[in-house]
């Protein structure tokens, strides 16, 4: 049974009982503290906690997740995916435990000609909390289990929650029994590779406060209902179904091990290391596609790096198959085609996708050119037996993307190790920093639970669109991720208010700053970030009195920094039109940052800016600035948005009603929260600073807007100016008057390189014809004066050398070069036989000129200090061949 077919009957069969089929929710999470969405549950956490009114009683969907803990261990166990299905059947208040046991084991076992998955209920296991024995007698009720297939577990094992606060609640896993062949009797308290879990029921009926470990959490109380929460590992079920070994074996897997195997020439199933790698490529590169599918890039940090080391792990999994040349462009169509059937959006999207992914491939084996060849240094330095030291490992690692276990591998094919003690402490020190710094920028909020806490009694009213100023109360304060009690002059503090016109950094738009006052309390806001969504945080400096929760106060925006924030804004939404229009519509917006003065914005496009390009943007820009365009915003369904042409952020996921900021009709139109000027005059001048790559496929732009951009142009006015005086030319010769410049003082250059050689060929003749003959060797020394290089002395010595007819011949000559002397001896075979090494004469010579010099018997060079002594230097060489 295809995995695509066992979730359409899954779907099918909650639809058939009354659930709605709601679609899998992206794989990036919203909730900023979980990278990826990691259950099925995830989306509906709102409807669960008893946060919003559910609009359905009853749901199901095949939700598509990520998790990388275990990364480790993918391709050496039968069911670590790092991208997974979970299958799910939700009940908000509705159905409970009685139910979901009951739809669990119909479906399970049912008939494949009745929409079942056949399972043979025999070989079906339950587990159940050791606390919930109600559930052990509801499943003898509801079902034909025997009582001996129910086995207690703790909380380890039947207790849910996401580790977060948030719902949870005990739970009964279904299991699977492969049979004898795979491991000892006793059920799944003996042996989870025998016995398989299939599927989890939660019975989500906990609210929990707060969560130090799977099995260490806070019970606040009850959910305001009972909810069910369930999760069937769709792999999970489809490689049993489909009688393979293993998750990597089904059918939207397998194809990726296959092609694996047919690049490498090696074949699946004959060597476990290889079977391991090949599992780990098709592993990787599917989850790849599907993380790229859903809109992120490759990056260094968060979710970005996390693919990034995904697709990594896979191209070096397939180097140590032997497969040097690029693999992705081989393995990711395969992938695409083994998925498309339930995720048709792949094939549709598998152009940008498909330039993501080789682009980052491309990189890595850039680097990898670049880390090999520092290994191989490396290598060389400390020799066969030696260590690599700690530091070139964590150079490898974090300058060339080596994961460490690729540096041990090359290593050791050299025959040396590596010091991955000084490797590890090298990379705490790395997060410790990171860590650090994240504490610094958002207060403490890695523990985001004394914000969460505040946002019960709901979310601040944001009134910062129509208003620079309100009247509020403090709602709470947050200290070191710590509800505090009062804040006195001197502390910096999160003030979270009930009405607030600061605009929190989002989307781009740096926060506004102002203050903040109340009875002899004042305080500057330094920052305002929403750590938990709908609650802006005010990091605020306590400058006078003192403050506590539940004192009015009023909050002042300062309206100078907000409006140069706002004309950075709209420019920026000029200068994405502007591109989109010069550029075409694939030009879509990768990221941007908007404060006073200044805007950049990142796009896809893969290639630079050429100067009509980029003059035609700027141009497009400003005359949008002159058309005075309206500016104004409206809040639409998403969908009707979309449709009337706003556009959105790729892989950014929107509420159902979104604000759409229109900027002369049809010139702009985009989904966006931040704050803008009323008309496009109010924006300035905008000018384009720079253009630049950020990133394979990424350009970003940058411009100063408004009378920063103004300042700019004056200030390059000022320096044109100044070279126009110069030159004594207008300004707009001056390009012209510079490129002829340069060209005569090339020509002079020139000029000066043929005399010189002139003169040193003349002084050639010189040379031969003024000889003197030492003890029948016959040697001639010139002073060349100022020389070009050393490689002109050189010429010139050999040169005279070839000329001079005798049996025994020295030419010693000495040129300055920057006012440094430089000296070349030659001695031709007849003086070598007589013991004259030219090596040993140039280091007469330099000696004299307080410096050193070496090279062959037949000709050497070296230089000195003092020029003054040249004739000393040459006298030096006569009295050496005068000794011989
Ligand atoms: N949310 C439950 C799980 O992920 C079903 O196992």
């Amino acid at each position: 049974m295809r995995t695509a077919e066992i979730r359409e009957r899954w779907l099918t069969f909650f639809e058939e009982n009354g659930h709605t089929v709601v679609p899998s929710a992206s794989v990036i999470s919203d909730d900023p503290s979980i990278l990826f969405n990691i259950a099925g549950m995830v989306q509906f956490i709102p409807y669960l906690s008893g946060r919003e009114p559910a609009p359905f009683a009853r749901a199901t969907s095949v939700q598509k997740c990520v998790r990388t803990q275990d990364i480790e261990e993918v391709g050496k166990t039968t069911r670590h995916g790092t991208f997974f299905q979970m299958n799910g059947n939700f009940s908000f208040g509705d159905y409970f435990k009685a139910d979901a046991i009951r739809f669990a084991w119909q479906l399970l076992t049912r008939a494949e000609s009745e929409g079942g998955l056949a399972f043979d209920p025999d070989r079906l296991w339950a587990t159940v909390h050791h606390d919930d024995a109600e559930t052990v007698d509801l499943w003898l009720e509801q079902t034909s289990i025997p009582r001996e297939r129910i086995q207690f577990r703790g909380s380890d094992d039947n207790f849910w929650h996401t580790g977060q606060p948030g719902p949870g609640g005990y739970c009964s896993e279904i299991y699977y029994d492969r049979g004898p062949g795979y491991g000892v009797e006793g059920g799944p308290v003996a042996d989870e590779d025998r016995y398989i879990e299939i599927w989890n029921l939660v019975f989500m009926e906990f609210e929990l406060s707060a969560v130090r470990s799977k099995t260490d959490f806070d019970i606040k109380g009850d959910l305001p209902a009972k909810n069910i929460d369930t999760g069937m590992g769709l792999e999970r079920v489809a490689f049993l179904k489909q009688g393979v070994e293993n998750m990597y074996e089904i059918d939207e897997v397998f194809p990726v091990i296959e092609a694996a195997s047919r690049l490498s020439g090696r074949a699946y199933g004959a060597d476990g290391d290889d079977d391991v790698r090949m599992r780990v490529v098709a592993d990787h590169v599917r989850s790849a596609l599907v993380i790229i599918g859903d809109g992120v890039r490759p990056g260094n940090e968060g979710r970005g790096y996390i693919l990034r080391r995904l697709l990594r792990r896979a191209v070096r999994a397939m180097r140590l198959l032997g497969v040097t040349e690029p693999v992705v462009p081989h393995l990711l169509p395969v992938s695409m085609e083994a998925m498309k059937a339930s995720y048709p959006e792949l094939e549709a999207d598998f152009d940008r996708i498909s330039r993501v992914a080789y682009a980052e491939e491309t990189a890595f084996l850039r680097t990898l050119e670049s880390g090999t060849q520092l290994l191989a240094g490396a290598v060389d330095r400390v020799g066969t037996g030696g260590a690599i030291a700690g530091d070139i490992a964590f150079a490898l690692h974090d300058t060339h993307g080596f994961p460490i276990d690729l540096t041990l591998e090359m290593a050791s094919e050299h025959g040396v190790t590596v010091d991955e003690e000084g490797f590890r402490s090298l990379m705490q020190e790395q997060r410790d920093r990171a860590r650090a710094d994240a504490r610094a920028k958002k207060g403490g909020a890695a523990d985001l639970s004394a914000y969460s806490q505040l946002l019960d009694d709901g979310a601040s009213e944001f009134v910062g669109y129509d208003a620079l100023s309100a009247d509020a109360r403090v709602r709470g304060l947050v200290s070191d991720g710590g509800a505090v009690d009062r804040a006195a002059v001197g502390d910096t503090v999160d003030l979270v208010l009930d009405v607030t016109p600061f605009y929190a950094e989002s989307g781009g738009q740096r926060a506004d700053q102002g203050l903040i006052r109340g009875d002899g309390f004042l305080a500057r806001v330094l920052d305002v970030q929403a750590p938990v969504k709908g609650l802006p945080a005010h990091r605020v400096e306590v400058l006078d009195g003192e403050i506590a929760p539940g004192a009015d106060v009023f909050a002042e925006v300062d309206s100078a920094h907000r409006f140069a924030a706002a004309q950075a804004h709209s420019a920026t939404h000029l200068v994405h039109s502007a591109l989109r229009t010069v550029l075409g519509p694939h030009a879509v917006q990768a990221g941007s940052l908007n404060q006073p003065g200044y805007m950049r914005f990142d796009y896809a496009f893969p290639d630079a800016l050429t100067p009509a390009m980029r003059a035609e943007i700027e141009d497009a820009a400003n005359i949008a600035v002159r058309d005075d365009f309206d500016v104004s915003y409206e809040y639409l369904p998403l969908d009707e948005a979309k449709r009337s042409g706003a556009l959105a952020l790729f892989g950014e996921k929107y509420p159902s009603v979104v604000r759409v900021v229109d900027i002369g009709g049809p010139f702009s139109r985009e989904l966006c929260g931040g704050t803008h000027v009323a008309r496009t005059a109010q924006v300035g001048p905008i000018s384009l600073l720079s253009e630049a790559s950020v990133g394979s496929g990424t350009r970003r732009v940058e411009a100063a807007v408004g009378l920063d951009a103004f300042r700019g142009l004056a200030r390059e006015r000022t320096i044109l100016q100044s070279l126009s005086e110069m030159l004594k030319v207008p300004g707009t010769d001056v390009p012209e008057r510079v490129s002829s410049l340069l060209g005569r003082l090339k020509e002079a250059e020139r000029t000066i390189a043929e005399l010189g050689r002139a003169r040193v060929l003349a002084a050639a003749a010189d040379a031969v014809a003024n000889t003197r003959d030492i003890g029948g060797v016959r040697f001639s020394a010139t002073e060349l004066g100022d020389v070009a290089d050393a490689g002109d002395v050189r010429s010139f010595v050999t040169d005279v050398r070839n000329r001079i007819d005798a049996d025994a011949v020295v030419v010693a000559a000495v040129g300055t070069v920057g006012g440094k002397p430089s000296v070349v001896v030659a001695a031709d075979e007849g003086a070598q036989s007589r013991g004259l090494r030219a090596g040993d004469l140039v280091k007469r010579a330099c000696t004299e000129l307080g410096g050193g010099g070496g090279g062959k018997p037949d000709l050497a060079q070296g230089g000195g200090q003092d020029a003054a002594r040249i004739p000393q230097a040459l006298d030096a060489v006569a009295t050496a061949i005068a000794e011989a």
